[in-house]
């Protein structure tokens, strides 16, 4: 597969901060990469980079087999942006900004309509076509800045954080644009600091702590990494010490805590190790509500290589 993007040993320092640090990745055709990161890890000076809105100090940075540079329009009509901070016109309505922004690439007045239209179905406003910036809600906002980045049908696309602080709906509907912005044939980049959204939507994964990468792969790969393998939780009242401690002694167990009626195991290796308890607490004539088996979070993984947790 081509690569559409190739970072070498990037190196951005602002006046006292190395906020990146000797950073490389590449970015294949047709995936859609995630990265991953705490606020602050660098995601957002990546990006910009990329798109050489900032000069860095050290590095090499190729986008459709070119060097960036800060005048390369022909590689730049290709790419489309979503930048964190929302950029719209508050003066024109929600069909004014798009093809406004549409038209910077697409001169075809029929063409642009087309893809006007497109977008707007993409991001679900169909119902809001003539309303302001002012008049819509933050996700309906967050959604109209989206269809502005892409109505030019761009072969790139960099979206940088477009969930943040939005409502459920309009954060399933932007993760299902992006993915069918994919099927059409973009390749995309993705930055969030959300976990939950990188493991639905991202082919491969690149986790950033301080301007680094800690550790990259498609979600499967960075769970493996995970020392632990397998959560089980139950709910059980008035658990005696004694059970306890024998099932501490059960086998790949690594740690057993009990508190407010709520019994979690953690185990290293995972296989019928929910099947085993259960037998046990029928066994025993443990009586229990709900029991359930989780595999580790990328958040697990986060806290196991950094020491810290990826939420906010
Ligand atoms: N314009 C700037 N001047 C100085 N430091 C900055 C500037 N922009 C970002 N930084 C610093 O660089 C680091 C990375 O920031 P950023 O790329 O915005 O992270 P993220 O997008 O992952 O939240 C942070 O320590 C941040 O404080
Ligand atoms: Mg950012």
């Amino acid at each position: 597969m081509k690569n559409v993007v190739q970072v070498k040993n990037l190196t951005k320092e602002y006046k006292t901060i190395r906020a990146i640090d000797d950073l490389s990745f590449e970015v294949k055709e047709g995936e859609i990469l995630g990265l991953l990161g705490p606020n602050g890890s660098g995601k957002s000076t990546t990006i910009n980079c990329i798109l050489s809105l900032l000069n860095f100090s050290k590095g090499s940075i190729q986008v459709f087999g070119k060097e960036m540079q800060p005048n390369a329009y022909d590689i730049k009509e290709k790419i489309g942006v979503v930048f964190q901070e929302v950029a719209v016109f508050d003066e024109l309505t929600v069909i004014e900004n798009i093809d406004y922004f549409c038209g910077l690439y697409v001169k075809d007045k029929a063409l642009r309509n087309q893809y006007v239209e497109d977008a707007i179905q993409l991001v679900g406003l169909e119902d809001f076509k003539k309303f302001y910036p002012k008049q819509l809600s933050g996700g309906l906002l967050r959604r109209l800045n989206i269809a502005c980045g892409v109505a030019h049908k761009p072969k790139l696309i960099i979206l940088d954080e477009p969930t943040v602080a939005v409502d459920p709906q309009s954060r399933n509907n932007i993760l299902d644009g992006i993915k069918t912005l994919r099927n059409q044939g973009a390749t995309i980049i993705y930055t969030t600091h959300y976990m939950e959204e990188v493991e639905i939507l991202c082919d491969r994964v690149i986790i950033l702590d301080k301007g680094k990468i800690i550790a990259s792969g498609t979600t499967d790969e960075l769970k493996s990494l995970a020392k632990l393998e397998e959560k089980v939780t139950v709910e059980v009242l008035d658990l005696e010490e004694k059970y306890m401690r024998e099932i501490s002694a059960f086998k790949n167990v690594e740690d057993v805590s009990y508190c407010d009626g709520v019994l979690c195991i953690t185990y290293t290796k995972g296989k019928n190790n929910l099947v085993e308890l259960m037998d046990y607490l029928k066994k025993e004539r443990i009586s229990y509500n709900k029991i359930f088996s989780e595999r580790p979070t990328l958040n697990d993984v986060f806290l196991e290589l950094t020491g810290k947790e990826l939420r906010d």
